[in-house]
């Protein structure tokens, strides 16, 4: 019944669009206002430990299932299972992945149309010479216009739903080919512009200087749930674009790459910002609308500010591109490959679906602010914290286990590849650093210790 898989045309196409994956709005705009949210330094350190004792292994781990099976989540779940003679009910990991999915994408969608709303601000002139309070406002006043958001985040919408459409080889991997390298040349002149006239010494104090006494279970969860958030972990995308890699490609060194590069991106961005911030005697804690409200003041003071925020939020909207299809890609690679349903049908109907969860987030912000659904959270709080805190977290101490413990050995080394040296590296920490890290920051959070 399956119809046509693509494929990776070479290691290099694939890294491109893992990394494209990773790299968007979580690294631009969530991290810097996670961390400061979270205490600074605290949840900075946090994070990178995350990163490298979860985030690193179970990328690997991911994209080997993917590759062993070669099939969407649910499929190579359900197979990789019966290949291990375990129970079938692995397969609703794949299942919970491409919820997940969906809910991200509902809310994602509305901040990627924040970003292209920033684009037009940029080109109207409207951040000329801007003060900070001006800049507030200008947020404020997008954040109470549900029509400008809900246009916006059609627009966005139809922008995704469209590469998808066109699947996985015909998208915008050959894009990001300039577009990764732009993004970070443009963050150089922002982070050499940030140094000239912000506080770089009280961002870097605020970032790295390490306050253990910060680090609180939240904080924590904060930190874990953002390192999968970031490198697009724990619900099947970095699988299915690991099930369309060729067998001969190293998956550890690919890992390692798109890790670093997505971790220092977020970083620089975070320094950047942060030396605004107190250059400016702004409220570090300021929430979603962080970068929204400091970059502005950036960019208007700078020569050719306009220009340059006008690209930068171009190349922001590009990056938050490439993440967004491949939020949606497990759900459409289920779809077609177990149904007649051809790509563009199954790609409507579930643009249709995650854009009207998208106008409920819209209106979240302003007519639905007292809504609340999970925990007191209201609707974009509750999405956010369900996937990034939970559903993915989850999704990945699964795998882990998966792969650790259920997979037949042999299975796992073939398609690892590695020495002797790194692949013990990896057994140990996707078999007991990784899971017993999520595990025990689960548990603390439940009450259950601690
Ligand atoms: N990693 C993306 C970002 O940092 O913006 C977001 C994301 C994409 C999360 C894909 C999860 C995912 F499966």
């Amino acid at each position: 019944m399956s119809q046509h898989r693509g494929a990776w045309k070479n290691r290099w196409t694939f890294m491109l669009a893992t990394a494209g994956s990773a790299i968007g709005l979580g690294n631009i705009w969530k991290l810097p206002y996670m961390i400061g949210v979270n205490g600074g330094s605290a949840f900075v350190l946090v994070f990178i430990a995350c990163i490298f004792f979860v985030g690193i292994p179970l990328m690997m781990t991911e994209i080997m299932l993917g590759r062993r099976a070669q099939k969407n989540p649910f499929n190579a779940m359900q197979q990789l299972a019966a290949e291990a003679n375990a129970s079938s009910l692995w397969k609703y990991l794949g299942a919970m992945g491409m919820v997940a999915g969906v809910l991200i994408l509902g809310f994602y969608s509305v901040i990627g149309g924040w970003v292209l709303s920033y684009i037009t601000f940029a080109l109207q002139g409207s951040f000329t010479a801007i003060s900070p309070a001006q800049s507030s406002v200008n947020f404020d006043n997008l954040l109470k216009s549900p029509y400008l958001l809900i246009t916006w985040h059609t627009v966005f919408m139809v922008m995704t739903m469209w590469v998808v459409a066109r699947g996985v080889s015909s998208g915008l991997e050959k894009a990001n080919n300039i577009l990764i390298p732009a993004l970070f040349a443009i963050l150089l002149i922002l982070l050499g512009y940030s140094m000239s006239v912000g506080d770089m010494q009280a961002a870097y104090h605020f970032m790295f200087s390490p306050d253990f006494s910060k680090i609180t279970p939240v904080a924590m969860l904060s930190a874990l749930g953002h390192a999968f958030f970031s490198l697009s972990l724990g619900m099947g995308s970095v699988m299915v674009y690991g099930s369309y890699l060729q067998r001969n490609v190293s998956i550890a060194n690919t890992t390692i790459c798109i890790a670093l590069v997505d971790t220092l991106l977020g970083l620089l961005v975070g320094l950047a910002i942060y030396a605004l911030v107190f250059a400016n005697h702004l409220t570090p804690n300021a929430g979603p609308g962080l970068i929204f409200q400091t970059l502005p003041i950036a960019f208007g003071h700078m020569p050719f500010g306009n220009v340059f925020a006008a690209l930068f939020f171009t190349l922001v909207a590009f990056a938050a591109w490439t993440s967004a299809i491949s939020l949606v890609e497990p759900t459409i690679a289920w779809v077609v490959e177990n149904t007649q349903v051809k790509r563009p049908f199954a790609t409507l109907c579930l643009g249709i679906v995650i854009w009207l969860i998208g106008i409920a987030v819209s209106l979240s912000f302003s007519v639905w602010k007292d809504i609340t659904i999970m925990f007191g959270f209201g609707i974009f709080d509750s999405l956010d914290k369900l996937t990034s805190t939970i559903m993915l977290p989850l999704g990945g101490l699964l795998m882990a286990i998966f792969a650790g413990y259920v997979m037949k050995p042999h299975h796992r080394q073939d398609e690892l590849n590695l020495g002797i040296r790194y692949y013990t590296i990896w057994k140990i920490t996707n078999n007991i650093i990784a899971p017993m890290a999520i595990l025990l920051i689960f548990l603390y959070l439940l009450g259950l210790i601690g």
